[in-house]
């Protein structure tokens, strides 16, 4: 008699600010994980396409105004919500889900932004939890140099400043720190170099009740 086990998948989320890189750290991370044979589902927040997606797209575009900072924030919490069943199903499946953001820049940009420390973390208690959180540390002035910065909402030098004091509040002993300053191709090797995936092969044994 012999019961076969569905290997767990991971929940593997990219943090940092604007410009520092995660999204092309994210793929590259993505394709790796391909490359070891591993079914990945690549992920981010915002997800634009969803329809609380839609409306975060067109405010930070400024092609609408919301009523409220609580709006917004609102807004990026449902956002994650709405996807929240899916993280669970792809990884009890065995999924490694790279996400490019999730609640912790929801939070660090929320309180950066002015709103209330303890209102802000309650929306997103009780979404699934990752099992590593990697921070894209960059300077803020390398962040405003690479291209692109400033054509939407929240960028500014000001308000990355805060986000950063605020994220790196948050970091706890799933974190990994990797220094965003760096090339496109250094900052992956360094991330590799690192050996984080050794460190979470032995993390996703996990049980997917424990996810949240
Ligand atoms: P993006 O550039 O990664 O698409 O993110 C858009 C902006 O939204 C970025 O400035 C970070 C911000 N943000 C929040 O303020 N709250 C959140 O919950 C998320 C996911 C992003």
């Amino acid at each position: 008699f012999q019961k076969t086990m569905m290997k767990r998948g991971a929940f593997i989320v990219l943090e940092g600010l604007d410009r520092s890189g995660k999204t092309t750290q994210a793929k590259k991370l993505a394709d790796w994980l391909k490359s070891r044979g591993e079914t990945v589902h690549l992920m981010r927040f915002p997800d634009r396409d969803e329809p609380f997606g839609k409306v975060i797209d067109a405010y930070l575009k400024k092609e609408i105004e919301l009523a409220s900072p609580q709006a917004l924030h609102l807004a990026f919490s449902l956002n994650r919500w709405q996807k929240a069943g899916e993280i669970r199903s792809l990884i009890s499946l065995g999924t490694y889900i790279v996400c490019d953001r999730y609640c912790y820049s929801g939070v660090a940009y929320s309180i950066a932004s002015g709103l209330d420390e303890k209102w802000v973390k309650c929306a997103d208690i009780g979404l699934p939890q990752p099992d590593i959180v990697l921070r894209f540390d960059v300077d803020t002035d390398v962040a405003a140099q690479r291209g692109g910065f400033g054509d939407e909402r929240l960028e500014c030098n000001e308000l990355q400043k805060k986000v950063l004091i605020e994220m790196k509040k948050l970091t706890d002993e799933r974190w990994k720190i990797v220094n965003a300053n760096d090339s496109m191709e250094g900052v992956h090797n360094q991330r590799r170099k690192q050996e984080e995936m050794g460190k979470m092969e032995g993390e996703y044994s996990y049980d997917i009740e424990k996810m949240s």
